[in-house]
């Protein structure tokens, strides 16, 4: 019998190891997988090169007016198979990731029309199923019905080592674990106290903390829950 298809949102703190687990997720399952977290950083870094940041503060009237000529999308590494993001397609997958698109992203996520921009987006892109998302409102704003909803928790210290890693093993040698540390639980309260859809765990959402947890362990855990979910379609 056709398993019938069904929306899968992951929500949770940044560095939570959400996005690799809703990757391997969705490459075992054969469903599309997007990186909602990789469009906030996009859009943060078109204001970046067009210098519409300053200090905390984003110039929201060119911004607002930027919008609708901000095309994000995703393609796929022909070689390696890895989700591309492009801007104005242009592959921006690498600088997305930097410390300066970092900083300055939570600011950028929490501007209202910014949110409503993408929201309706991440909506059409979800609008036949058979989809994996994650984020920080997914299970909460963008797909309220969804049929599967986690929650991924992790202490702030472990997500920070786990970047810091990250960050070491890609050649960057002069930020500090403490750095990250600091910039995660910045994050943290950005993400929990904005006025425009912050991060909370939607009440029909399955919690799952990974801090102990391998790689293995929560790829098998997510897929067994998946699994029990099909099951009861
Ligand atoms: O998951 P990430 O660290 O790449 O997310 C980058 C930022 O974007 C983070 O500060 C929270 C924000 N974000 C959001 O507000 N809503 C989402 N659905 C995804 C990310």
């Amino acid at each position: 019998m056709e398993k019938k298809l069904i929306t899968i949102a992951i929500d949770g703190f940044s560095s939570s190891g959400k996005s690799t687990m809703a990757k391997v997720l969705a490459k075992n399952i054969g469903y599309a997988y997007i990186d909602t977290g990789a469009m906030y950083r996009a859009v943060t870094l078109y204001c970046l090169n067009n210098n519409l940041i300053d200090g905390d503060t984003v110039d929201t009237q060119a911004l607002e007016k930027a919008m609708p000529t901000i095309a994000i999308t995703f393609s796929v590494d022909p070689t390696t198979g890895a989700s591309l993001t492009m801007l104005n397609g242009v592959n921006v997958e690498q600088e997305i990731r930097d410390m300066r698109v970092s900083g300055k992203v939570s600011i950028v996520a929490a501007i209202p029309f910014v949110r409503r921009a993408l929201v309706e987006q991440q909506q059409k892109m979800g609008q036949s199923k058979g989809i994996v998302m994650d984020g920080r409102d997914i299970g909460t704003v963008v797909f309220p019905n969804a049929e599967m909803k986690v929650y991924v928790d992790a202490s702030a210290e472990t997500r920070a080592q786990r970047r810091f890693d990250e960050l070491k093993a890609k050649g960057d040698t002069s930020t500090t674990y403490e750095e990250v540390l600091e910039n995660v639980k910045y994050r943290d309260h950005l993400d929990q106290t904005r006025e425009e859809s912050p991060l909370r765990k939607a009440d029909d959402a399955i919690t799952l903390d990974n801090s102990t947890m391998t790689r293995d362990e929560q790829n098998q855990w997510l897929l067994d829950l998946y699994n029990s979910i099909v099951a009861q379609q």
